[in-house]
C-alpha cells in the first residue's frame, strides 16, 4: 500500500525536521528509543539513541524492556526481529514501512518449505539444521525455530556453524549464499562440501548424490549491493595504494572476501577503522552511507569505497528520511506498529534466543 506523507512533512527542511524529532523524543522521555542501523543516512543516525549492526540492534531491542516505543530506522526484517524479541507491551515502528530487503525476499516461505520437504527425505531435522540469516521474514525464523535451528547475523555466523555442526550432520543455510559460503570456508569446509539450492529448479537443481554429499546446502540468494564488489577492485587498490587496508562485509563474494585484509559485520567494520592509526588508507566494501559516515568521522585517515566505480547504496535503507521519522514520531498513535503474529513469534523467538545464546 502506497502512502504519501502530508505536504507539511514533505516540504520541511532537514534542520526543522531533526528539531521536531528531538522534540518528539524529549516529549516521550524514557518511553521511547530510536534505533538506527549503520546504513542509515547520517541525519537519521544523528537523531538516534543507538547505532549498530543487526545483531547489536536486536540485542538492544531484547534488553530494553523499560521503553514502550521502539522507532526502528532500518529495514522490515530488523523491525520484525525487534518486535519478536521485545515484550508484548512494547510497540515497534518502522518509520518507512516500504523499507524491505531484496535479499530477504529471495527466500519465499513456500519455496523454503518445498525445499525442506525434499530435505526431509535426506534426514530432515534428525540430520539437517536450518540456519536462517537474520535477513529473512519472521515466518522463516519461525520455521527455523520449529526445526531446532537458529538465526545468525554476519557477526555470529561462525558460532552458528559451530552450533549447527555440533548438533547435526548438515546445515541448510538461507538466504545469503555468500555469507553461507564464506562462513563454510572459514569453518574449514571445501568448496565441494557446499551445494547451491537453486529455488527456481526442481529439487533445487541438485541430484540425490549431491544432496547426500553436501555438508551445507546454500540458498541461492544474494545482496545486490555487496555482489557488485569484484576481485578486480581489490587488485586495483593493491596496485594503486600498496599500503591500503581493505575491509569488506561477508555478503561479498568469496573472491573479494578471500583477498581482503579483514571481513566482518557493519559494527566490525566500524571497529576495524577505529583501530587503525592516523594516516591509514582504508578501502571499504560495504554500503555507501556507512563508508561516508566513517570518512566524515575520521578526517585523519583516507577512507573510501572499494570499487571506485559503483555507488553501493542500499536503496531500502536509504528510504527512511527525517521526513518519515518526524511524521512517525508525531503520529505513532495513529500508525500501525510492526506486529508479528503470536504463533510465528513463539517459534521465531526460539531461533532468535538460540542466536543470542551461541554468540
Ligand atoms: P549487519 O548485520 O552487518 O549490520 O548487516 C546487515 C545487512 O543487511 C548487510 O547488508
Ligand atoms: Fe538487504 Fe543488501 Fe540492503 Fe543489507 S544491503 S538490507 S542485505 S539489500
Amino acid at each position: 500500500m502506497y502512502f504519501a506523507l502530508p505536504k507539511e512533512y514533505r516540504e520541511a527542511g532537514t534542520a526543522e525536521l531533526s528539531d521536531r524529532i528531538l522534540a518528539a523524543k524529549a516529549g516521550l522521555g524514557k518511553r521511547a528509543i530510536i534505533l538506527t542501523h549503520h546504513y542509515q543516512r547520517v541525519e537519521i543516525v544523528d537523531v538516534g539513541d543507538a547505532v549498530g549492526d543487526s545483531y547489536g540492534l536486536s540485542k538492544i531491542a531484547a534488553s530494553r524492556g523499560d521503553v514502550e516505543f521502539i522507532f526502528f530506522c532500518g529495514v522490515h526484517f530488523m523491525a520484525e526481529a525487534a518486535d519478536i524479541l521485545s515484550q508484548d507491551y512494547q510497540k515497534v515502528y518502522l518509520p518507512n514501512p516500504l523499507a524491505g530487503c531484496p535479499m530477504a525476499d529471495m527466500a519465499e516461505m513456500d519455496d523454503v518449505f518445498e525445499a525442506w520437504a525434499v530435505l526431509e527425505n535426506f534426514g530432515g531435522e534428525n540430520k539437517i539444521m536450518p540456519i536462517s540469516y537474520m535477513n529473512s521474514a519472521a515466518g522463516l525464523k519461525a520455521f527455523t525455530g520449529k526445526h531446532g535451528g537458529l538465526i545468525c547475523t554476519s557477526s555470529n555466523a561462525d558460532a552458528a556453524y559451530k552450533y549447527g555442526f555440533g548438533n547435526r550432520e548438515k546445515l541448510f543455510f538461507f538466504p545469503d549464499r555468500h555469507l553461507g559460503y564464506n562462513t563454510g570456508i572459514k569453518y574449514g569446509l571445501k568448496p565441494e562440501d557446499m551445494a547451491l539450492w537453486d529455488f527456481s529448479k526442481e529439487m533445487g537443481g541438485l541430484t540425490e548424490e549431491q544432496i547426500k554429499k553436501a555438508k551445507v546446502i546454500l540458498w541461492k540468494g544474494y545482496c545486490h549491493v555487496h555482489t557488485n564488489f569484484k576481485e578486480e577492485h581489490i587488485l586495483e587498490i593493491r596496485d594503486k595504494y600498496p599500503s591500503a587496508k581493505i575491509v569488506v562485509h561477508p555478503e561479498c563474494p568469496h573472491e573479494v572476501v578471500s583477498k581482503a585484509d579483514a571481513v566482518g559485520s557493519t559494527s566490525f567494520i566500524v571497529k576495524y577503522v577505529e583501530s587503525q592509526p592516523a594516516g591509514s588508507v582504508i578501502a571499504i566494501g560495504t554500503e555507501i552511507n556507512l563508508i561516508n559516515r566513517l570518512a566524515l568521522r575520521h578526517p585523519e585517515m583516507r577512507i573510501f569505497e572499494l570499487s571506485g566505480q559503483i555507488c553501493p547504496v542500499c536503496a531500502n535503507m536509504y528510504r527512511t528520511t527525517v521526513n518519515d521519522l518526524a511524521y512517525c514520531m508525531e503520529h505513532f498513535e495513529d500508525l500501525r506498529p510492526i506486529t508479528v503474529p503470536e504463533e510465528t513469534k513463539k517459534y521465531a523467538l526460539l531461533a532468535l534466543e538460540r542466536m543470542l545464546e551461541v554468540h
